[in-house]
């Protein structure tokens, strides 16, 4: 990559683009990684006070997005704007913030594609020739390679693609294809004439060979071009006959820009229609002699179009040629392809119905490198990591000491800090996180976040504020500490902010904050903080397994996501991290259960007679539960939310049947019931006065 750091503290003009979607399917997981990984990019360069646009848009034309309108009985500018909304809407709920999220069927488009063409026909590259093609009588449409099948030419396997065979791979033209039929309608093709319009791409090798070596690309990638080289460039079949979804070529009518044509353009459009609203000038973004930089991300399946074809045009057209293309390898599920018979093709939507999309924002950052090799997602790796890192590494830190800091020392950070050499090695590390997110080695950028999170609970495992705030004498020095807690996760958060933006924002309020890269060199020391809400609730693999059966029947109906929480389970501490769930989140309604479970329950009010902390667990209360006559001993998850004498005295609802469960602590023999997120915002649940122990709740 020609960027350096040496200019950070020079604005930068940069234009990021993500590969188009195309629009006759939903975004899934794949997808999902290449615009996080490209969000984070841009996100990153914004914080870093660089001027970033991204944009991105729906790929609306070809032969695939016709037929499906067509399927659907709608026309395909009737599809494509409602898969672009449901698309857009995907994509933002996943936080991935374009500047805009267009489609390549609209003017700004049409108007570019016949500019960089006329410029091209103009200057000499396109061509004129007629070929022989493979057409549909019945359909009357020429036929791409893959809606033709029969018997492959080389093993005589039946039923196979137009272009390969699945039995003995071999790869050959549709014209070879013995017994050839039309996906479309079943019919016969025949073969049929027709005028063509070429691209001279092989007048561009020279300076493709040059810009291949540029630092465009990784050398890796520009060692697998040269083999093209080697095979030779060929002129690029730029046209195609109607019918067809896509714009018309200048002169020439019934004969369409291929889909390939324009979807790159796509990227100028998307950038122009912004522009236009918002009074910005793009020429220096497509200047020959600029000092902007362009980077697209791809997937490494189309790599040929953006490395080859796209600068050619680009060239030609008399336009600068991208800075970078930045090429990502493929996402497996588990360690395979994704599919839909296993639940492993998922979409963007099923996940978001079960999971909070930081998570998989997070995970993939730690994962992401600059490299092509695939990113494999392992589910149970990815319930680990998230709460191991997210939850009991980076949130636990302030949920350690904000509740000090808010209950005891009035809500402000102490006007010192306890030990600056550590919160120095935080600030420091700044440098070297950003380097790495630069060259997109997000996986080490996180690594070492989470090197400095372990560092600050050391910190305060080794401080125990929890007990020197029983000390009189040391009330400045607990200040202090949990005050030094609160910086340094503010440092982290500052950090992960591209990577986990809404966890961020969540976190500026909380500290009355506004994030910069740079601020991670200030502190807040006698600053006002405001009460710590619980930011993040572990993940149970229940919640990825209700995906993967989503996904296996996504043609069934959904099932319905209630908005209601359940009471939580906040007794039975198993050691495990705070259940933290973010205020916006909410659990959808369980597995049924039939009256007789329901009823074999016997739920009854209780009056806890005495509440006290228990030693080394940093979780439970120790509870008498009287229950008129009889008493109870529970462990129960709430010491996040009450102080014990708070408790004493108040009357609850209590699992009473509940078998006696052995624990570190003791006996629990029994449950509480509470609402809540988790965290401080955890509530028991407290029966109407009148109510007296005993009574069976119904
Ligand atoms: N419409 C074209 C791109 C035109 S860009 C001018 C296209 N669309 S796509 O929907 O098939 O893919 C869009 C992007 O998603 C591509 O970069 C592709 O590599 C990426 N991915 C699609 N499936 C993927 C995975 N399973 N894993 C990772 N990325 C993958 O190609
Ligand atoms: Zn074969």
């Amino acid at each position: 990559m020609s960027s350096t750091l040496a200019s950070a503290t020079s604005k930068r003009r940069i234009l990021v683009t993500s590969a188009l979607p195309y629009a006759n399917g939903s975004i899934h997981l794949g997808h999902l990684l290449e615009h996080i990984q490209t969000d984070i990019w841009t996100r990153f360069q914004r914080m870093r006070g660089h001027e970033c646009y991204s944009v991105c848009a729906d790929d609306a034309h070809g032969t695939p997005v016709m037929l499906k309108a067509q399927e659907l009985g709608i026309t395909p500018e009737q599809m494509v704007a409602q898969t672009r909304a449901e698309h857009h809407q995907d994509l933002l709920d996943f936080h991935v913030d374009y500047n805009n999220y267009y489609v390549t069927h609209s003017e700004e488009n049409k108007e570019l594609c016949e500019l960089v063409y006329n410029r091209l026909n103009d200057a000499g590259y396109i061509s004129k020739k007629t070929i022989s093609q493979l057409y549909d009588p019945e359909k009357e449409m020429f036929l791409p390679d893959r809606f033709v099948k029969g018997d492959c030419p080389s093993c005589g396997a039946e039923n196979q693609n137009g272009d390969n065979c699945d039995v003995c791979s071999a790869t050959y033209s549709p014209t070879e294809v013995k017994n050839p039929r039309s996906v479309v309608s079943g019919a016969t093709p025949i073969l049929k004439d027709s005028e063509h319009f070429f691209f001279d791409l092989p007048k561009f090798e020279g300076m493709l060979k040059e810009w291949i070596r540029s630092g465009a690309i990784k050398n890796e990638m520009a060692n697998k071009l040269e083999e093209w080289f080697e095979q030779g460039l060929q002129q690029w079949d730029i046209s195609r006959d109607a019918p067809y979804f896509g714009f018309e070529i200048p002169g020439a009518p019934n004969k369409f820009f291929y889909v390939w044509v324009d979807a790159p353009v796509g990227y100028m459009a998307s950038f122009k229609n912004f522009c236009n609203a918002n009074d910005i000038d793009d020429t220096p973004f497509w200047a020959q002699d600029t000092d902007t930089e362009l980077y697209h991300f791809i997937g490494k399946d189309i790599t040929y179009f953006h490395c080859l074809f796209w600068p050619a045009m680009l060239e030609g057209a008399g336009f600068r040629k991208p800075t970078g293309v930045n090429i990502h390898g493929f996402v497996t599920v588990n360690g395979a392809k994704m599919s839909k018979s296993t639940g492993t093709f998922i979409k963007a939507r099923t996940y978001l119905e079960h999971l909070n999309p930081e998570y998989l924002r997070y995970y993939f950052a730690s994962k992401l490198n600059d490299s092509v090799t695939d990113i494999d997602l392992n589910f149970e790796d990815f319930v680990q990591k998230v709460n191991s890192d997210l939850v009991g590494k980076v949130v636990n830190i302030a949920s350690r000491c904000a509740g000090f800091i808010t209950k005891r020392f009035d809500g402000k950070l102490s006007d010192s800090i306890e030990n600056p050499e550590l919160l120095k090695e935080f600030q420091d590390a700044s440098e070297g996180i950003a380097q790495d997110i630069e060259a997109r080695h997000y996986h080490k950028a996180i690594r070492d976040i989470m090197a400095l999170a372990d560092k600050a609970n050391q910190y305060i495992d080794t401080q125990a504020p929890w007990v020197t705030v029983k000390d009189e004498d040391k009330q400045a020095l607990t200040h202090d500490v949990c005050s030094l807690g609160i910086h340094m996760f503010r440092v982290l958060v500052i950090y992960l902010t591209p990577v986990m933006p809404k966890l961020s924002a969540q976190a500026q309020a909380f500290l009355n904050d506004e994030f910069t890269w740079e601020s991670a060199q200030e502190v807040l020391t006698g600053k006002p903080i405001n009460k710590f809400k619980a930011l993040l609730q572990r993940v149970e693999m229940d919640k990825v397994n209700a995906i993967i059966a989503d996904s296996k029947e996504s043609l069934a109906p959904k099932a319905d996501v209630s908005n209601t929480k359940k009471a939580s389970k906040a007794n039975n501490e198993q050691g495990g991290e705070d259940s933290n769930v973010s205020p916006l989140e909410r659990d959808p309604i369980g597995e049924t259960i039939s009256f007789d479970d329901f009823a074999k329950v016997d739920l009854r009010v209780a009056r806890i007679a005495k509440a006290e902390h228990v030693e080394k667990a940093d979780k439970l209360l120790r509870l008498e539960l009287d229950l008129g006559g009889e008493t109870k001993q529970v462990f129960a998850g709430i010491k996040s939310a009450y102080q014990p004498q708070d408790l004493e005295g108040k009357l609850t609802v209590m699992v009473a049947n509940l078998a006696p469960r052995k624990m570190r602590f003791g006996m629990s023999e029994g449950m509480v019931l509470a609402a809540g997120p988790g965290g401080s915002d955890l509530f028991i649940l407290e029966p109407h006065e009148g109510a007296q122990p005993g009574m069976k709740v119904k």
